[in-house]
């Protein structure tokens, strides 16, 4: 969700206010979702190199999320929607972590639809995290080092319980990934737009949409062999459909 800075800057108003804007887009594209029936979102919401932002604008940052959470809880019982978070939960300040764990927790029966927020994560910082577990696992004799595989790593990712992205939007016209999933975006399709997030509402959800409708989608097939046009959770797991 990237140019809520540069955004504020284009209307003379203050960074925040971009952050504040943006928040508005997280509540429009996260509705629109859950009408088109789309399973699983993910909204990269603030990056472990976030943290050194100027203190106002990290402070401003949590609040925004705190808030939201609060406010959207009884929407997401209302329609289904489990929260899910991934990242250092722990660098969190400890009132958004707990809110943010209350309504993981008061979600997580909920399965129409799955909304995951990346908070203080990146992605190099999650595979560190995924190693860690499996070393740990080796030493305790739960793991033996021969049955690392690709089910191995993805199951000890932070959500495993999360299919791979079937599409990945980045906005505002930058052409990087940005340490944002790693692992999980192999077979993604990407699709950048200079729109800045804050300005990220249905017509140019749509305009993406549309887009990955219209690619073909190969796993590393032959193009005679992959004659199915794009489908929303094709690639779960990195694995063909
Ligand atoms: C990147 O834009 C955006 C962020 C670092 C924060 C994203 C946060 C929100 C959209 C609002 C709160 C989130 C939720 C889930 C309610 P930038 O500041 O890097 O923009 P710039 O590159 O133009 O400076």
């Amino acid at each position: 969700m990237d140019g809520n800075g540069r955004w504020a800057t284009l209307q003379g108003k203050s960074r925040i206010e971009g952050h504040r804007r943006g928040k508005t887009s997280v509540r429009v594209i996260v509705e629109m979702s859950r009408k088109l029936r789309i399973p699983y979102l993910t909204l990269f919401a603030f990056s472990t190199e976030n943290w050194l932002r100027p203190h106002d604008e990290v402070y401003a940052l949590m609040g925004l999320l705190e808030t939201y959470l609060i406010a959207e809880q009884p929407k997401m019982m209302r329609y289904g929607i489990r929260l899910q978070a991934v990242g250092d939960r722990d660098r969190l300040p400890a009132n958004v972590r707990r809110t943010l764990e209350d309504v993981i927790e008061l979600t997580r029966d909920n399965n129409r639809m799955t909304v995951v927020l990346a908070l203080s994560y990146s992605g190099r910082d999650e595979v560190v995290r995924m190693a860690n577990k499996i070393a740990r696992k080796i030493g305790d004799g739960e793991l033996q080092p021969g049955d690392i595989d690709e089910e191995i790593v993805s199951n000890h990712m932070d959500t495993p319980d999360v299919p791979d992205p079937d599409l990945l939007i980045r906005t505002s016209g930058e052409m990087r990934i940005s340490n944002f999933y790693l692992w999980q975006i192999a077979y993604s399709e990407l699709y950048v737009t200079p729109t800045l997030w804050p300005d990220f509402r249905e017509r140019e959800y749509h305009q993406a949409l549309m887009e990955f409708q219209r690619r073909r989608r190969r796993f590393g097939r032959t193009d005679e062999q992959a004659s199915e046009p794009a489908r929303l959770n094709a690639g779960s797991g990195g694995s063909e459909s």
